[in-house]
């Protein structure tokens, strides 16, 4: 049996690669504060804050996850869920906000990644990390941004040294994508992000990715014997 869990399935990146990984054969666990907008055939969907750390650990710690992965024989953890606030320089970023960006980004990523593991035992599994070129290169307004998803891509490269059984796993930048994230970017006022015009300029001349196009290309990519082959990868490259 085939099983996927996706967080953050509802919109954006996510919601197109449900739609894939339902065609490659694989149940689907989705993760999110709301639901995906159509019903789906192969797909269960779990409102959860990710955000709220102690609600993570009971739903990773709770059968739903165990019973969802039983019996599978290849399961696949995709931690897409993540938001870019705070934008701003540091010492105007918010406390709330930073802890928030930390609990989505990372923390929920690594408590679902550890209970994944524990629960596939004889399976071949594959990690995904979805991460970021903010997470390879600095930008201005966007620290905290850039320092999770670089905690992201380290993960990846430190689960790899663990060598378990069976497992594989890969921290992979999307490109920049015509989403609801793109969207928070351009909204920015720009005291908070001198860099703005940039991204605005990037959607005006058509540089955004299509969710739906971005998201095929990382399916067909985990679900091939590529997979894994390097821990930190974009794709651009693919
Ligand atoms: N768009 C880009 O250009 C771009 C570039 C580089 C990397 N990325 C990365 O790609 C991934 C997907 O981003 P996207 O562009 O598709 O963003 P998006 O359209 O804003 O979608 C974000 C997804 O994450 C979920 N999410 C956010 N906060 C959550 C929370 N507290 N609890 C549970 N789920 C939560 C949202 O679901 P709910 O709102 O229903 O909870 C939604 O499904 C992210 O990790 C992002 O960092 C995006």
């Amino acid at each position: 049996m085939k099983k996927a869990i996706i967080t953050g399935h509802s919109k954006g990146l996510g919601a197109g690669m449900v739609s894939c990984l339902i065609d490659a054969g694989f149940e689907v666990l989705g993760i999110a504060r709301s639901a995906l907008s159509e019903d789906l055939a192969g797909l269960t969907e779990v409102a959860l804050d990710l955000g709220d750390t102690a609600a993570v650990s009971a739903f990773a710690a709770s059968s739903e996850l165990s019973v969802f992965l039983a019996g599978a024989t290849e399961a696949i953890l995709i931690n897409n869920a993540g938001i870019v606030e705070p934008i701003a320089p540091v010492g105007r970023q918010d406390a709330g906000k930073i802890a928030q960006s930390v609990a989505v980004n990372v923390t929920a990523a690594l408590i679902l990644s550890d209970t994944f593991v524990a629960e596939t035992e004889g399976a071949d599994r594959r990690v995904v990390h979805i991460s970021s070129g903010a997470g390879r290169n600095a930008y201005t307004g966007w620290s905290v941004y850039c320092a999770t998803k670089a905690a992201m891509d380290m993960h990846v490269r430190a689960m790899v040294e663990d060598a378990i059984d069976g497992l594989k796993a890969e921290s992979i930048a999307p490109g920049v994508i015509d989403t609801g994230m793109q969207a928070t970017i351009r909204a920015t006022p720009e005291e908070d992000f001198s860099i703005l015009g940039q991204f605005k300029a990037m959607k005006d001349e058509g540089g955004l990715a299509k969710a739906e196009d971005t998201a095929a290309k990382i399916c067909s990519h985990i679900l091939s014997d590529d997979f894994g082959a390097e821990s930190i990868t974009d794709v651009r490259n693919f």
